[in-house]
């Protein structure tokens, strides 16, 4: 029983092997008495400890979680405690989105001689863990379906985008083409109401491009795919971000990538467009306006201005414009410089950690796991080796259950940590439209209030903040234990 008032609660706790669980084995040696309620994980380094160790733990029926390791400095493998401590912060900022109170996770540093500190520690987050008691289980939270009106206010006009310089565009790509494999841009697809990527090749290729608000689809997608040839993209301003991203990371070359880019208007969001079309045999006449476009259907015409049918990202998007091209065409797309919170995550900010655990309850049951948000994600490049295929290790089952669904969705989200560029292609292909782009926004936040303002995708230069790690952490304040 602990020596806490009260019944035994489950703490899972991830010991460092060459400090904090010799803490506690000195603590252990020395008689110092401890609750009962932590149950001890060696790992060989804190550095070892990946996010979804904890998240595996609070969402199989932990009430916490403590992730403890050598002092900075005294790492036995130098700087894996330095990365740890990114990684953990990002992940307790992550928490509240996901409903879960982020002091049910902790994590500090103790050595191997301070039995009387990691005695002080477990004792004090043990308390911490009963004050808040037993966590509330995900699946027992009352399904919230409704997703509240979004305030959505444009940071810049948007438009159609039609009196972009297409002509001119084409003229580039046709003059390129001889010198690359493919140029990636997109077209018509089933109807004139939807378009889809092309791949151009031959010259008469080109005469099939498209420009406008049906251009959801994020070209850079497909650029890993084709490391070691010699390919020209047309970009939107975020899809600019993917490519700077790629290279960031160095998963494809800058030589072998030729940019083509005009200011974007912003894209609809084709799930709702969809929806107001219903059901229809054939698209009659698409017409655009400065404003707007009107889709004429079965005889039925409805018009869709870009202030009111835009997809969310494009509300606060600050790079219309391609932070990086090698050609661009069109004047640049003028934004107001103020910063903005994301229409789905201040949508979920607005909520209570209850009505979150409820909210992705019930987005959850919708989720058909179907893996499209992976698929189209232009970051996501472990393609065969995802966790969430893996035998080996087996982190995930292939139940159809709310915890196991929002468990992919949160490893999805953590491994974008700081590479996100937010171009919200995994809400897009979502079949249900489930809003998970609000994952990887409360991570960009946190990223960004982190690491100064950090943005993915802005710089080529610059490293992913996951990648490295300072010995003095300036925004990082850790958990004071006295
Ligand atoms: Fe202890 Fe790295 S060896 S934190």
């Amino acid at each position: 029983m602990s020596v806490l008032d009260g019944k035994e609660l489950r703490i899972v706790g991830f010991l460092c092997n060459w400090c904090s669980y010799g803490g506690a084995d000195t603590a252990g040696v020395a008689r110092a008495t401890q609750p009962t309620d932590l149950r001890i994980i060696r790992v060989p380094c804190s550095g070892r400890v990946d996010p979804l160790f904890v998240l595996k733990a609070l969402f199989n029926g932990a009430d916490g979680v403590l992730v403890s390791g050598c002092h900075p400095r005294d790492c036995h493998y130098a700087a894996g405690n330095f990365y740890a401590r990114r990684r953990l912060e990002i992940l307790k900022r992550f928490l509240p989105v996901l409903g879960i109170d982020e002091r049910r996770f902790a994590y500090t540093w103790v050595s191997a001689a301070e039995g009387q500190r990691w005695q002080h520690v477990v004792t004090a987050f043990t308390r911490q863990i009963h004050e808040l008691g037993p966590a509330p289980r995900l699946e027992d939270a009352e399904p919230l379906l409704k997703v509240a009106d979004m305030a959505l206010t444009a940071l810049r006009p948007l438009g159609s985008g039609q009196s972009a310089a297409l002509d001119e565009l084409k003229a580039a790509i046709r003059s390129k083409l001889p010198e690359l494999d493919c140029v990636i841009g997109w077209q018509q697809g089933r109807d004139a109401a939807h378009h889809v990527p092309l791949f151009m090749r031959k010259p008469e290729d080109v005469d099939k491009l498209v420009w406008g608000p049906f251009n959801v689809n994020n070209p850079a997608v497909y650029l890993p795919s084709f490391k070691g040839k010699k390919v020209g993209v047309v970009v939107k301003g975020c899809d600019a971000r993917s490519v700077v991203e790629l290279l960031q990371e160095n998963l494809i070359r800058r030589e072998d990538v030729t940019i083509f880019s005009m200011p974007c208007e912003g894209t609809l969001d084709m799930g709702r467009v969809d929806q107001a079309l219903g059901r229809y045999t054939a698209i009659d006449q698409v017409a655009y306006d400065e404003a707007g476009v009107t889709i004429t259907a079965d005889g039925r015409a409805q018009r869709f201005c870009m202030a009111d049918w835009a997809q969310g990202k494009c509300y606060g998007c600050a790079t219309p414009s391609a932070v990086l091209t090698d050609e661009s065409f069109g004047a640049s797309a003028p934004v107001e410089a103020k910063a903005t919170t994301p229409p789905e995550l201040a949508m979920l900010d607005a909520m209570s950690l209850e009505e979150r655990r409820a909210f992705w309850r019930g987005q959850m049951e919708r989720c058909l796991r179907c893996y499209a948000c992976r698929n189209a994600c232009p970051l996501c490049v472990c393609r065969d080796y995802c966790v969430s295929d893996s035998r080996d290790p087996h982190w995930m089952t292939q139940e159809d259950t709310v915890k196991e669904k929002l468990f992919f969705q949160t490893i999805h989200a953590l491994h974008l940590a700081g590479r996100c560029t937010g171009c919200g292609e995994c809400q897009r292909a979502c079949p249900v439209g489930i809003p998970i782009l609000a994952l990887r926004q409360q991570i960009s936040r946190a990223v960004g209030e982190l690491f100064n303002g950090y943005a993915a995708g802005m710089n080529p230069q610059d490293v992913p903040p996951l990648l490295g790690y300072a010995v003095v952490e300036e925004n990082i304040q850790e958990q004071d234990w006295k």
